[in-house]
Order: C-alpha cells, then structure tokens, then sequence
C-alpha cells in the first residue's frame, strides 16, 4: 500500500541553504527509560529509523545527551551515509542519570560536545547544531561566541537555541545567524507564540516540541475527538496537521520507538484541515491553554 509521504507537509530550507521536508522526527524516543542508555527493542528502534527515509522524512532531530549518546549512535547505525537526511543534534545539557538534565554552557564544554558528535555522527560537518539550553550560569554572550567559532570554523554549518525567548534570539542573532528555534509548542501549549511570530517574522524555522499533545481536548466527545472521527484521523494526527498548518516556518519532530507510530504520524500530512477546524482547534487550545 503506497503510504503517505513527508514531501507533502512542505519544505523549508534550514539557514536558506538546507531544503528539508516540514515534518521531521525527534530521536529522544530510541534510547532507555528516562532518555538514559539503550532502548528496551533496540531493533525495533533501527527499524523505525530505516523507514524515514521511505517515508520521505529527512529531517532528525537528535542530541549528545541522548542516552547519552545513544541516539546519535543508532542513527548512525541506520542511516549513514545520511544522504539528504539532516541530522541536527544539540548540546549543553549534561546528564547525571535517567530523566535528569542539567545546563553546562562553559565554551569547552560545548566544543567538546560538538567535536564528539561529529565523531558519533561520523559527519565532516554538522548541519545543524542548536544550543539545548542557554545556561544561566555563564554568560549567554559567551555561549553565543562559541557558536559563532563553531560556524566560522566550519565544524557546523547552521546553528539554532532551545528553549530561548524573544529577546535571546535577538541577543544571538547580534553574534551568529540564529537557523532555528526548538521550543515546546502544541495546541494546548502556547507559551512560546510570541516567540514563534518572531521567527515567523525573521525566517527562523521553529521546532515545535511534543508537538504530539492534545491533553483533554483528545478526550471522547472533546472537539478534537469529534473532528478527528470527521477526517478518519487521530486525535495525535490532528493534532500535527493543526501545528503543520500553524505557520509556514513550523518543523514539527514527532518522537517515537514504533514503525506503525511514525507511519501514523507521517500520515497526518494527507489531511486537509479546513480554515474553518484550524480555527476552532485554535480557539479551543488557548481556552484550555489559559485554563492552565
Ligand atoms: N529542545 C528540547 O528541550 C526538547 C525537549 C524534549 C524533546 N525534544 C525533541 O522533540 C521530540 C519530540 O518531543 P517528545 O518526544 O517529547 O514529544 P512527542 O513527539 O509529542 O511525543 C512522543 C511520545 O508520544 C508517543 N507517540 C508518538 N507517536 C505516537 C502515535 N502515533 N500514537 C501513540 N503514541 C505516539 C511516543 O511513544 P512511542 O515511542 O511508544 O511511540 C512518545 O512517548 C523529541 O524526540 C526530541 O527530539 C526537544
């Protein structure tokens, strides 16, 4: 059976040079509980990461800390040579155990992770590298001064920040061009909305993640289930349509272990969600997003 293709969810080009589909794939989901060591079915894993390319997903979003280092090591082991799959990985979250994840921004720090992912990933250069978080500890200038050494040094072609607001991005972009921005964003969270007109505005590619949560609005007889019964979808694939049709600059990365779940969640690219649903999903996710 022909399957749904991640072409359809548009392009965009990261830095105006790298064209990649919109919708990508998150790699947290292939490593331990907690996002720590090796994954439970490590071929099931493998397996999830061979079909991207058959489904037309060329953009991996991935980290040094990872597992740590797991997910860059599996991808590596599906993928590469990666071909015109983008792998962007990120660094400045150190890990001292499952589900922990603490900023370290000191420069070397960073240079180390970059240079170990290029050796992980086994690429003469990285496409896109993003800064996991801005560690208040440190200067955010010095962070920002070590990307641009990154870049001026060929180690990575683009970079990007996680987790940033407004006026960091503006603070960055004084010192490098800011590629992308990775924040948490889904219908039911809208913290970062200026942040993503922002990018909008400036052709920064916005990296929306969990885009995948719905919360109560997935309940049964909710709108969202309603609507979803309406197109023959999933509440989580409406869910992605209603993001992918948010803003041209959106590059949704869905996270998931499972074929059948990456097959779904690429699927979500055949539905044509009406103005009229975006709107309503639109209206109902800020009610329940300002309801907390
Ligand atoms: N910059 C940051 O600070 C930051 C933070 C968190 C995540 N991220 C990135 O964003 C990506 C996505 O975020 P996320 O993984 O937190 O959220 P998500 O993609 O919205 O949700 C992932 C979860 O949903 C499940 N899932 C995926 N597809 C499904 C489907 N079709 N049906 C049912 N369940 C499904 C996955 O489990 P299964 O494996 O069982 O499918 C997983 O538990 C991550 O992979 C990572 O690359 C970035």
């Amino acid at each position: 059976m022909a399957h749904a293709h991640a072409g359809k969810s548009g392009s965009f080009k990261i830095g105006g040079k790298i064209a990649i589909n919109r919708l990508g794939f998150g790699a947290m989901r292939i490593t331990g509980k907690g996002i720590w060591g090796e994954p439970a079915d490590r071929e099931a894993c493998l397996r999830t990461l061979k079909r991207l390319p058959e489904l037309g997903v060329n953009f991996i979003d991935t980290a040094d800390s990872y597992g740590p280092d797991v997910s860059e090591h599996l991808i590596r082991t599906a993928l590469h040579p990666y071909g015109d799959i983008l792998v962007a990985t990120k660094a400045g979250l150190t890990r001292t155990g499952p589900n922990q994840w603490h900023p370290v921004g000191r420069p070397e720090y960073l240079r180390q992770e970059a240079m170990m992912s290029l050796r992980f990933l086994g690429v003469e250069q990285i496409g896109l590298w993003q800064l996991h978080r801005i560690d208040p500890k440190v200067p955010r200038d010095e962070q920002f001064g070590l990307i641009k050494s990154l870049l001026d040094e060929g180690i990575i072609a683009h970079a990007g920040l996680s987790e940033v607001s407004v006026d960091d991005i503006e603070a960055a972009r004084k010192v490098f061009p800011v590629a992308t921005v990775q924040n948490r964003y889904n219908l039911v969270d809208r913290t970062s909305e200026a942040v993503l007109n922002h990018c909008e505005e400036h052709g920064i590619g916005f990296i929306p993640w969990y885009p995948l949560a719905a919360g109560d609005l997935a309940k049964p007889g909710s709108l969202l289930d309603t609507l979803a019964k309406h197109y023959n979808a999933a509440p989580s694939q409406l869910a992605l349509a209603w993001v992918l049709k948010r803003s041209p600059v959106m590059l949704p990365i869905p996270g998931t272990s499972q074929v059948a779940h990456l097959e779904q969640n690429v699927a979500a690219v055949d539905i044509a969600l009406s103005d009229a649903d975006f709107a309503a999903l639109d209206q109902e996710g800020r009610a329940a997003f300002q309801r907390g």
